[in-house]
C-alpha cells in the first residue's frame, strides 16, 4: 500500500486496479449535506439502501471504511493469536498482513496460474486443519480477475463449515463482471462474511462506503469492535454514498467503457507479444502478466524511469516473475502505457 501510494503514479499509469474517479459534479440528484446525523450504529438510510443492493437483510449489514477496513474488522473479530488462516496465493497483500498483524498463523493455498488463477478447493482442504478460522479468498480474484463460480464457493464453504470456520470474500471487484452479475456468495451459507464497498468498480473510493454482510449476531459484535476503531463515520459521506447507491447503474456504466475499450486493447497486445502472457478474462479491471525472461523488477524500472510507464510489481504477490496492470481509467493513457511496456520488452527507445 506505501508502493501503491507514494511509487506508483506516473504519466502512463498501468499500476492501477480499480476505474477511474467518478466525479462529484456528475452525481444526479446530489444531496443536500449536513454535518451530523444518527449514524450511531448505521445510518439507516445507508444501511437500507446496502441491504437493498445486495438482496440481504439490513441487520447483516455493517458499514465501515471500507473493504480493507471490513476485511481488517473481520479478523479482528474471529482470530485469536495462534489460530490458522488460510488465504490464497497470490493474494492481495494487506489480507495476509491483517491475518499477521493479529497474529494468526498464515497458510496458504495456490490458485495455479496454468488453470487460469481458479479457485481449487482441493488446495484448500490440503491445508485446512482444526485449528483454521478463515479462508480468505478475493472474487473477483486480485491481481488475475478470475471468477469463482458459485457451485466452487459452496465447495470452500463446506470446509470451512466442517471446521466451524467462516469463509471471507472480498468482493471489492465483483461488480466489474458487467453482464450477469454474479449475486454476492453471503447468500450461500451462515459461514460467509463478505466484504465490499465503492472503490473500485465505481470510482468513489473518496466516499469510504465500505460494508461488510456477516450473520446478525456476527455483525453486532463488529459494530461494537468497530467502537474501538471509528466510532462515528463522517455523515457527509454517508449522505453522497446514500446518493451514490441510488445511482449505481448509471456511475458503474460510466466506466464500463473504459474498462471493455482498455480490455481489448491488452488482448490485442498479449496476442503480439511473446515475452509475456496471462489468462483472459472476460471482466475486472486488472490482468496479472507473467515475464517469461528477464527480471522484472529491472524491466518495471527501467518501463518508469525512461518510458514514464509504471506497472505493479509481482513480489507485492509473492510472484516475483509477474506484474499487475489495471484497466479502466483512461483508454487513451492505457493504449501508451501498453505500447510503452511493448517498446522497454523489445528493449527499444522511445520513438
Ligand atoms: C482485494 C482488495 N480488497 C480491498 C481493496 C481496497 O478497497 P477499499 O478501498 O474499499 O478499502 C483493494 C485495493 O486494492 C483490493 O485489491
Amino acid at each position: 500500500m506505501y508502493w501503491a501510494k507514494t511509487r506508483s503514479r506516473a504519466r502512463f499509469n498501468l499500476a492501477t486496479s480499480g476505474v477511474g474517479s467518478f466525479p462529484l459534479a456528475e452525481l444526479p440528484c446530489q444531496p443536500e449535506l449536513e454535518i451530523n446525523g444518527d449514524s450511531a450504529y448505521g445510518y439507516a438510510p445507508l444501511q437500507q439502501a446496502i441491504a437493498r443492493k445486495c438482496g440481504v437483510d439490513a441487520d447483516c449489514v455493517v458499514t465501515e471504511m471500507g473493504t480493507t477496513m471490513g476485511n481488517h474488522l473481520t479478523m479482528a473479530a474471529l482470530l485469536e493469536p495462534g489460530d490458522d488462516v488460510l488465504i490464497e496465493h497470490p493474494a492481495y497483500e494487506l489480507l495476509v498482513s491483517a491475518a499477521l498483524y493479529f497474529g494468526a498463523e498464515v497458510k496458504r493455498f495456490a490458485r495455479a496460474e496454468e488453470n487460469g488463477y481458479a479457485l481449487d478447493p482441493e488446495a484448500i482442504r490440503r491445508v485446512l486443519t482444526n485449528k483454521t478460522k478463515l479462508i480468505v479468498v478475493t472474487n473477483l480474484h486480485n491481481p488475475s480477475s478470475a471468477l469463482a463460480p458459485d457451485a466452487v464457493l459452496g465447495e470452500v464453504g463446506d470446509l470451512a463449515r466442517s471446521v466451524g470456520a467462516h469463509a471471507l470474500v472480498d468482493e471489492v471487484y465483483l461488480d466489474a463482471v458487467y453482464e450477469n452479475t454474479p449475486p454476492t456468495s453471503y447468500r450461500l451459507g451462515p459461514e460467509f462474511i463478505v466484504t465490499n464497498s465503492l472503490t473500485k468498480v465505481y470510482g468513489l473510493s473518496g466516499l469510504r462506503c465500505g460494508w461488510i454482510l456477516a450473520q446478525p449476531d456476527l455483525a453486532r459484535a463488529m459494530w461494537r469492535l468497530n467502537d474501538l476503531f471509528g466510532v462515528i463515520p463522517a455523515h457527509s459521506a454517508e449522505l453522497l454514498s446514500v446518493a451514490a447507491l441510488e445511482q449505481l447503474d448509471l456511475i458503474r456504466r460510466r466506466a464500463r467503457g473504459v474498462v471493455e475499450a482498455d480490455r481489448a486493447l491488452l488482448g490485442e497486445f498479449l496476442a503480439q507479444q511473446s515475452a509475456v502472457s496471462a489468462p483472459r478474462t472476460a471482466w475486472g479491471t486488472t490482468a496479472f502478466l507473467r515475464l517469461h525472461d528477464g527480471d522484472v523488477e529491472e524491466l518495471l524500472a527501467r518501463l518508469r524511469t525512461d518510458y514514464e510507464t509504471t506497472a505493479v510489481p509481482g513480489r507485492f504477490f509473492d510472484m516475483p516473475d509477474h506484474f499487475r496492470i489495471g484497466m479502466g481509467v483512461n483508454t487513451d493513457m492505457f493504449r501508451e502505457g501498453l505500447r510503452r511496456l511493448g517498446l522497454a520488452l523489445a528493449g527499444q527507445p522511445l520513438v
